[in-house]
């Protein structure tokens, strides 16, 4: 059932910030190592590069540290933090608490894991958080898949990298910006996309692909009948960044035309639960959105998780 905020208190961005490791593998780096070609890759996925690097702690600090910044706000009034990892540095402790201590908070701190439909799940939590009261939430979403990927497999090391990207929610009289949401998740699907723990990704490509598109389109359908709005009125799409070809079979579906959807993915590869922020907030520093602008973010990932919201950008 499409779900509709109905909190008199809302919330809406005041700052974000990102973050990518600072070396970068390109498609031919990989054909030096696989048996692979910048040519297939860019074909087949979209992606020309990848940032690699850094731990999931240290990427989180650096893009909420911005995230703060921006807002112009002390760390100490942020009421608790909200990260989105399917990498998390250690089993135990969440690699939240390493942020929070990182960032200088005084907070409750959790992860979330929902795969790559991680940050909207994310997003949407620290929501119901300022529904409940609080005031402001720092939600983060982060993964260093180069950790969890076998390099010598080249169905899975043309796709995943690593990155970040922070948001900084804050608590307005209203309903505020976000206007429908949307999880889901089939279980039954888990062996397409898994890894064990201390493990590397396995991936069933395919299969994974042609749900992905089907579960993209299910869940936007429903924040979008949940928000009001008809896809044309939707003026910027940002999906997660898996495969081109995904994102355009899904705004065909969607009647979505490519010219409204962020993408990025051609410098940064499937960084998981940064995909969307990363994206998002590039096509924020780059203008692409202005005040009263509809945004849909819709994600998919393992479990097989998808989530989705509607924005409306800047709205208080
Ligand atoms: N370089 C060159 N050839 C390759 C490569 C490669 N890196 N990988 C596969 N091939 C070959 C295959 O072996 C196959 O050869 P064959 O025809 O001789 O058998 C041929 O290319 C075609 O392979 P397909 O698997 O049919 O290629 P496809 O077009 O499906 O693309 C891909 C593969 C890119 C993996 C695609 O299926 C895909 O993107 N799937 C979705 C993956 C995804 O989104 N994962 C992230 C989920 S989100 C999360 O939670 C992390």
């Amino acid at each position: 059932m499409p779900i509709v905020p109905t909190s008199a208190i809302g919330a809406k961005f005041i700052g974000w910030g990102t973050s990518l490791p600072e070396k970068i593998i390109t498609n031919d780096d990989l054909s030096k190592t696989l048996d692979t070609s910048d040519e297939w890759i860019r074909e087949r996925t979209g992606i020309e590069r990848r940032h690699v690097g850094g731990t999931t702690a240290s990427l989180s600090i650096e893009s909420g540290r911005k995230a703060i910044q921006m807002a112009g706000i002390d760390p100490l009034t942020i009421d608790a933090l909200v990260l989105s990892t399917t990498t998390p540095d250690r089993t135990v402790p969440a690699t939240s608490a390493t942020v929070q201590h990182g960032l200088g908070l005084r907070c409750g701190a959790f992860d979330v894991n929902a795969a790559c439909s991680g940050f909207v799940y994310a997003l949407v939590v620290g929501h119901g958080l300022v529904a409940m009261g609080m005031r402001r939430i720092l939600v983060i979403g982060t993964d260093t898949l180069s950790r969890i990927t076998d390099w010598s497999d080249r169905n899975t090391a043309v796709l995943f990298a690593d990155g970040s990207g922070a948001a900084i929610i804050d608590a307005v009289s209203g309903p505020g910006h976000l206007l429908g949401w949307d999880f889901d998740a089939d279980g039954s699907l888990e062996d397409l996309l898994y890894a064990e723990i201390g493990g590397t990704l396995h991936m069933e490509g395919k299969e994974v692909f042609r749900r992905a598109v089907r579960i993209m389109v299910d869940s936007a359908e429903k924040s979008l009948k949940a928000s009001g709005l008809t896809s044309n009125e939707i003026d910027l799409v940002v999906p997660h960044q898996a495969n081109l070809r995904i994102i355009e079979a899904a705004c065909k579906r969607l009647d979505i035309p490519m010219s409204k959807t962020a993408i990025i993915l051609q410098d940064t590869g499937n960084t998981s639960s940064a995909t969307i922020p990363l994206a998002l907030f590039d096509a924020a520093d780059h203008g692409r959105i202005k005040s009263g602008d509809n945004v849909l973010l819709v994600g998919f990932g393992a479990g097989m998780t998808a989530a989705s919201a509607v924005i409306k950008w800047n709205q208080s």
